[in-house]
C-alpha cells in the first residue's frame, strides 16, 4: 500500500515539475552565434513566415490558423535567453513540436533573431 501511495506522489511531482521547462543550465547560457542585424532578422522572418506563422500568427500573437497558441510570444520572450529558445526549438516545448528536423541550427538562430523583434515593436508602439 505504501508503495502505491509513494508511486502516486512521485507521479504527481513528476507531472507538476517534469512537464514544465527544465532547461539545462549549459543550454541556457549558449549565446547566439548569429549577430542580430537587418540582414539576419530578414532571413529569420522568412523562416518564421514559412514554419511558425501557421501556429503563432504573423507577429507571434497566437492567431495562427492551424493551432491557436494561447499566449503571445512577446510575453514570454523577455524571460528567455537565446540559448533557452534554441533549446526549446530543438527539443520542443510542451505542445510545441521540435523543429530540429525542418530547420538547421543556423536557421534556428536566425529565427530567434526575428523573434526578438516582436518586443522591439512593442517598445516602439508604447513610445
Ligand atoms: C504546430 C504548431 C506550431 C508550430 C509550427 C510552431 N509552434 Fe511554437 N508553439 C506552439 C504551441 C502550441 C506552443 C505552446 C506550448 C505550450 O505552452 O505547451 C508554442 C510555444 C512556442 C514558444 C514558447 C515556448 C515556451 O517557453 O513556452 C516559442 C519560443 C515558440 N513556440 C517558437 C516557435 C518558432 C520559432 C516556430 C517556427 C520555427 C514555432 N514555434 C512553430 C505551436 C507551434
Amino acid at each position: 500500500m505504501i508503495h502505491i501511495i509513494f508511486a502516486l506522489l512521485l507521479g504527481t511531482v513528476t507531472f507538476a515539475f517534469g512537464g514544465s521547462w527544465n532547461i539545462p543550465l549549459a543550454a541556457n547560457k549558449v549565446s547566439n552565434p548569429v549577430p542580430k542585424n537587418e540582414e539576419t532578422v530578414a532571413k529569420g522572418q522568412i523562416i518564421y513566415n514559412k514554419h511558425c506563422v501557421r501556429c503563432h500568427g504573423l507577429s507571434g500573437g497566437g492567431d495562427g490558423t492551424d493551432q491557436k497558441v494561447e499566449y503571445g510570444l512577446s510575453t514570454i520572450m523577455p524571460e528567455l535567453t537565446d540559448g533557452a529558445l534554441f533549446w526549446k526549438l530543438t527539443v520542443g516545448a510542451g505542445k510545441m513540436p521540435s523543429v530540429a528536423r525542418e530547420l538547421t541550427e543556423t536557421e534556428r538562430w536566425l529565427v530567434i533573431n526575428y523573434l526578438r523583434t516582436f518586443n522591439d515593436d512593442q517598445k516602439v508602439e508604447s513610445r
